[in-house]
């Protein structure tokens, strides 16, 4: 990975931390995207720790707010002219209705539209690295999924949160193989990280009590550095695999996503209506 520059966002903590860290040890210079300046420079001396030559750099991001994701995109532009590999990892798991700066739900607001907005005011400096690529972290959520456009401005009654975060990882999955579709020199790829021992679910956003489950369950799922595996994979493997777009499960293994995922009517669309939602909230492409 010598000569690289790889953007994470979300690598303070879990999967994101222990993807950041390998990649640096593999000689990666890295660029990472945080809500918190000094979380992140406390990362940043943490993936030292381990690997006392790793080129890092903090720059801040908070997907909920489209003003952040341009600032930072803006920085990222600066400190990369060429982005070779873009991993967007950020997320997070919600059961309580609130949204984002823009007015999203705030599952398909951080997990999906905050990304989409990433990833296409990137695409200038991806396209100018020899082989770019962008790794999307998605879940076996989003088997469960189903798009509803209506539910990413409004909670249309009665919220639940599981639906939520399904929709926003169906989204994230389509976006994957949509990307590589319309930017084939773009290596684009989706993954299911496996249940892995996080942060993710945090009591104030999902209650005590699926909170405290979560903690009971975490000596049974995976740690967070094995959690970090298929991405790794995905962001280093050589050649890149093949089709460009696939999904792939925890084993690095590919493998289909749900029907409504391979419906490429419903991946044009989605790009469509995001690109719309965006230029509502006062986005520019
Ligand atoms: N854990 C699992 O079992 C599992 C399963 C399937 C998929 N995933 C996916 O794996 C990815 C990583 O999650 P994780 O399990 O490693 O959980 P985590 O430890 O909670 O990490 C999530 C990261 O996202 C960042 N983040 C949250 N909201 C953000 C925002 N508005 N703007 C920017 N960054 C934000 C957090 O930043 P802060 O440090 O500022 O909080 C944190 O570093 C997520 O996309 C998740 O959906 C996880």
């Amino acid at each position: 990975m010598k000569g690289k520059t790889v953007c994470i966002t979300g690598p303070n903590s879990g999967i994101g931390f222990y993807t950041a860290q390998e990649l640096a040890r593999q000689g990666a210079r890295l660029i990472l995207g945080v809500r918190n300046r000094e979380t992140g420079d406390a990362t940043v001396a943490r993936i030292r720790t381990a690997v006392p030559e790793a080129e890092a750099e903090v720059a801040t991001l908070d997907l909920s707010s489209r003003r952040s994701i341009e600032d930072f995109a803006e920085q990222v532009r600066r400190m990369a002219p060429r982005l070779d590999i873009l991993i967007n990892n950020a997320g997070v798991m919600g059961s309580v209705y609130t949204t984002t700066e823009d007015g999203f739900e705030q599952q398909i607001g951080i997990n999906f539209m905050g990304p989409y907005l990433l990833t296409r005011l990137l695409l200038d400096n991806l396209k100018a690295a020899p082989e770019p690529r962008v790794v999307h972290v998605s879940s076996a959520a989003h088997y469960g999924g189903k798009i509803d456009f209506e539910r990413f401005r409004s909670d249309k009654g009665r919220y639940k949160g599981m639906p939520a975060y399904a929709q926003s990882k169906l989204a994230v999955t389509l976006f994957a193989s949509e990307l590589a579709r319309r930017y084939p020199d773009i290596r684009s790829y989706s993954l299911h990280p496996g249940v892995v021992a996080t942060r993710i679910v945090r009591s104030e956003r999902n209650g005590w009590l699926f909170a405290l489950g979560w903690t009971l369950m975490r000596p049974f799922v995976l740690s967070p550095a094995r959690g970090a595996k298929t991405s790794i994979y995905l962001a280093t493997v050589a050649p890149p695999p093949e089709p460009n777009g696939q999904y792939f499960d925890e084993h690095q293994h590919p493998m289909k996503p749900s029907r409504l995922a391979q419906d490429e009517e419903l991946a044009r669309v989605l790009w469509e209506r995001s690109e719309q939602f965006w230029k509502e909230a006062g986005a520019i492409f």
